[in-house]
């Protein structure tokens, strides 16, 4: 059967990229994991989520298992409501829209406002799969350079001052990933976030705002861009995943009212009821700030123990930027395909995700490389710096 003439011209459009998930190399088991971006295993409460699930069916027993699910899915609302109020973010529970996870919120945002020729500014590098999802609604990206501190609002508005006199369409949409960014783990700085609103203003665009790691601070949270958002042009995207487990796929939206309801019409039934309502009974004994309190002292160290190491063992030409908060530690080693040397690295027992891949051209990102200090114990992760460096030393000398 040949289905070509039942596809959207939209999915063919898709089906012209990479199938998602394929860039993604493959990391044999006994490897030093400091390639996954996963939550540590250790702080996953496996414990407290059954005895959520059990007090959730002891007490409501069929309830939360139909389609409407429970009160409890309105109860998550406001939860996730009262914790952003907490991070200034003002928002009434109908600001608010929860997804299955951070991506069914970036895929909605596309689906409502992305047509194929729509220009999406991204940061470059920016989050695989945020790139991966925008890549099904578009072709037309503007990629803005990102230094020590996140999104170089400077050169961002050079770029559209040029696209102007230019008569070049303009971005429509800017994802940005503002604090603790994937895969580079900075942060802008509040005067870059006030420059970023000032130029949405301006130029007339709305702004994605992923603030998936935003509660993993170390010392401070800088203000959201929502928090500074006057005009309604913010859509900050939101996850439990980093902080209680990304297998609950419990995101959301918190944007204009008028903006919820349009993305709702796509969405409705097609996230989990019986998810939300666990995750609401867990949290009324673990409140979302409690919750990411205690993982930031843990997160805090496991990247001092990554950025002493690193200090520690890696040769000169190796350069990183240390990180605020989040998982992430972004190396560059110049001059060497570090796509090539995951294959030595892993054979000597050590993982890491080649930068290459968070780039919408990959050969810009030859020279960099993604390393994770969220799931290996302190241990495994100095092991796995001191082994990373061996790698890169005999590479040298090769
Ligand atoms: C920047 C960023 N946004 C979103 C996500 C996905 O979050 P979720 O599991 O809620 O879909 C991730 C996960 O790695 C991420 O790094």
């Amino acid at each position: 059967m040949n289905y070509t003439s039942f596809f959207s011209e939209q999915s063919k459009a898709s089906f012209q990229n990479e199938p998602p998930g394929e860039w993604m190399p493959n990391i044999p088991n006994d490897c030093i994991r400091l390639s996954s971006g996963y939550p540590d295993p250790q702080l996953v409460p496996v414990q407290e989520i059954d005895q959520a699930v059990h007090d959730l069916l002891t007490k409501e027993q069929d309830l939360p298992l139909h389609y409407l699910g429970t009160p409890k899915m309105d109860q998550l609302k406001s939860q996730i409501t009262k914790h952003l109020n907490k991070r200034h973010i003002s928002l009434q529970e109908s600001e608010l829209l929860v997804t299955a996870g951070a991506c069914q919120a970036i895929d909605l945002i596309s689906r409502v406002f992305m047509d194929r020729d729509t220009v999406v500014a991204i940061e470059k590098p920016t989050y695989m799969e945020a790139l991966e999802i925008f890549k099904n609604y578009t072709s037309h990206f503007v990629e803005i350079p990102i230094d020590d501190q996140g999104m170089d609002t400077e050169q961002f508005e050079k770029m559209l001052m040029e696209r102007k006199k230019n008569a070049q369409p303009l971005p429509k949409m800017v994802y940005t990933i503002p604090t603790f960014h994937n895969p580079t783990g900075t942060t802008m700085p509040v005067e870059r976030r006030h420059q970023l609103m000032q130029l949405a203003s301006e130029y007339d665009f709305l702004i994605i705002e992923d603030h998936a790691y935003g509660d993993l601070y170390f010392d401070e949270l800088p203000p959201p861009l929502k928090s500074l958002d006057k005009e309604g042009r913010v859509l900050h995207v939101g996850s439990l995943s980093k902080i209680v487990a990304p297998g609950l796929r419990i995101g959301w939206i918190a944007t204009t009212e008028t903006l919820i309801q349009k993305l709702y019409w796509f969405k409705k039934d097609l996230d989990h009821p019986f998810l939300q309502a666990v995750m609401s009974t867990y949290l009324e004994s673990y409140s979302i700030a409690e919750q990411s309190e205690s993982l930031r002292l843990v997160y805090k160290e496991k990247a001092e123990t990554m950025t002493r190491a690193l200090e520690l063992y890696m040769p000169e030409e190796v350069t990183w930027f240390y990180p605020d908060g989040g998982y992430f530690v972004w190396i560059q080693i110049d001059g060497v395909d570090t796509t090539k040397l995951l294959t030595t690295a892993t054979e000597n027992g050590v993982s890491y995700i080649p930068g290459e891949f968070f780039f919408l051209n990959r050969e810009e990102g030859k020279s960099y490389l993604r390393l994770s200090y969220s799931y290996e114990s302190k241990e495994q992760i100095e092991k796995g710096i001191k082994l990373l460096a061996d790698v890169i030393k005999n590479n040298n000398k090769a």
